[in-house]
């Protein structure tokens, strides 16, 4: 299966066309105003914060922290970048683990108690480089995203899960090499867990964060509990139980860290987990009777934001007013989390043209954003539209579907794209994206994460001939 290339669509007519064609009506401008009275230069308002426009960038970790879960040099010119970007909010940098078995790889960064000086300067390093080049931080709202890595933790060895679920999975136990309820988080470990994430959200405010992020996003622990339907206990079971994670830390930190703002990402649908079928063709591992997705309808490949519209009416009866919206899991079903033209070397060949995945994201962020106008909600899955990324995110800001564009791989590739969009700058077609997964690929192959194709700085790294190598390997 072979879908057009972005890059080959030459002008607006081209690309609408391509919509057409798909059937998707993906509300795009011909032309992207710039100056301070664009749409994209329009300024926020979140509590007592300034965010001076509405560009966000997303969370992305590159693996390569030190096994103490303090940052490298790696780490510091990634959030130097996202600082010098033009971005005026930055939605939790990476994600960050309260603690060490909630680590998705023994390189993640960790909120220690001795980690708040090193966490603290990678703020001042985006804050810095941010003021350099825009005068000012005054409209920078920059927090940091909290996760324990439930399933997908990997503390100690890159190629070893030792997986701490919130339930028994008919279909992921297995890829995570689960066999029987050892790994099932009691509830006075989750007890506990939670205590961890209210110590975090203390640090992160003392490392002078203005929010945190309490991830329930991609198939992490917070996510996974929001689908424990068949969890007995005070975690599990209906709406109230599933959220019981979410309300109690949330309570902890207003009375342990008040003024602390709280944001959530969370994935507000989720599918069947997929595997490479014929010709590597993603295949759902089930079509039947799948009710393990958040936000799914229960066929594996179909939405229903019931659930996910109450957690966010949840979210604005406790006070939260800031959230990121995103899709299923980079593990189980990147095509939806993560729409890319070439897969990463673990990953199956798309099972749809990657416009659709992009296109069901942003359809249901408008959805949930019409039904909440009182939140903040920034959108995710956009980079994959490339060269037409600002006239989508123009006409999706107009259109009220959604407050803030996240930007995730673009900005590894092209990380001041937002400042050139706001300055009316035609992009730089060679730093565009054009999703060809390395910076998957590498840290799924235990190498560190970065844009090895575009970014000159990594071209340059050793990692870069290994992947060529394996993408020659994968076909
Ligand atoms: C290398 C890499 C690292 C990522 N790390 C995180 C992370 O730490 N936390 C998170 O919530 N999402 C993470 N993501 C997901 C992105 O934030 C984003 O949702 C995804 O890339 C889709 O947005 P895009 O189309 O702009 O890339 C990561 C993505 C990539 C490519
Ligand atoms: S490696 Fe670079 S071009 Fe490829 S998906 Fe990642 S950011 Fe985009």
């Amino acid at each position: 299966m072979s879908f057009p290339k972005i890059a080959s669509l030459k002008d607006y007519a081209a690309f609408l066309t391509h919509l057409e064609t798909l059937g998707l009506d993906l509300p795009v401008d011909e032309q992207v105003t710039q100056g301070p009275a664009a749409p994209l230069a329009a300024g926020l308002v979140a509590g007592s914060y300034k965010i001076g426009n509405r560009f966000c960038i997303l969370p992305m970790e590159g693996w390569d922290g030190d096994h103490a879960g303090l940052p490298s040099d790696l780490t510091r010119r990634r959030w130097r970048n996202f600082g010098d970007s033009g971005a005026k909010l930055i939605w939790g940098g990476e994600a960050v683990a309260v603690r060490p078995d909630g680590r998705a790889n023994p390189n993640q960064l960790m909120l220690l108690e001795a980690n708040i000086g090193a966490i603290e300067s990678l703020r001042h390093e985006l804050e810095n480089a941010h003021q350099e080049r825009f005068g000012s931080t005054d409209d920078l709202l920059v927090g940091l995203q909290l996760t324990h890595s439930g399933r997908f933790a990997r503390p100690n060895a890159k190629t070893t899960p030792e997986p701490r679920i919130a339930y028994r999975h008919p279909l992921l136990d297995r890829r995570v090499g689960v066999e029987d309820d050892g790994p099932l988080l009691s509830d006075s470990d989750l007890d506990q867990l939670i205590d961890d994430f209210i110590a975090a959200g203390v640090r992160a405010q003392q490392a002078g964060f203005a929010f945190v992020d309490v991830k329930h996003c991609h198939g992490y622990l917070g996510h996974e509990l929001l689908s424990a339907y068949d969890r007995p206990g005070k975690y599990g079971g209906d709406f109230t139980g599933r959220t019981r994670f979410l309300r109690e830390i949330v309570a902890g930190l207003a009375a342990e860290a008040p003024g602390l703002s709280i944001g959530v990402r969370v994935s507000v649908f989720d599918f069947s987990p997929y595997h490479p079928g014929a010709d590597r063709i993603g295949e759902p591992d089930t079509t039947g009777d799948y009710r393990y997705a958040f936000g799914g309808d229960t066929t594996g490949l179909g939405i229903d934001l019931t659930e996910p519209s109450r957690f966010l009416r949840l979210l604005s009866e406790l006070g939260i007013s800031l959230v990121c919206t995103t899709a299923g899991s980079p593990y189980y079903n990147p095509h939806i989390q993560r729409p890319a033209a070439f897969p990463p070397s673990d990953g199956y060949q798309p099972p749809e043209d990657p416009l659709v995945g992009v296109a069901r994201q942003l359809h249901a962020t408008a959805q949930l954003k019409q039904q909440h106008p009182e939140l903040i909600v920034v959108g995710s899955g956009y980079s994959y539209l490339q060269d037409w990324l600002p006239n989508v995110a123009q006409a999706m800001v107009l259109t009220g579907s959604v407050d803030s564009i996240g930007l995730g791989r673009m900005v590894l590739s092209y990380h001041d794209l937002p400042a050139d969009v706001l300055q009316g700058k035609s992009l730089t077609r060679k730093r565009v994206c054009r999703t060809f997964s390395d910076c998957t690929t590498a840290p799924r192959n235990g190498m560190v994460s970065g844009c090895y194709p575009l970014d000159p700085f990594y071209k340059d790294r050793p990692e870069r001939q290994r992947l060529l190598e394996l993408a020659k390997t994968n076909g």
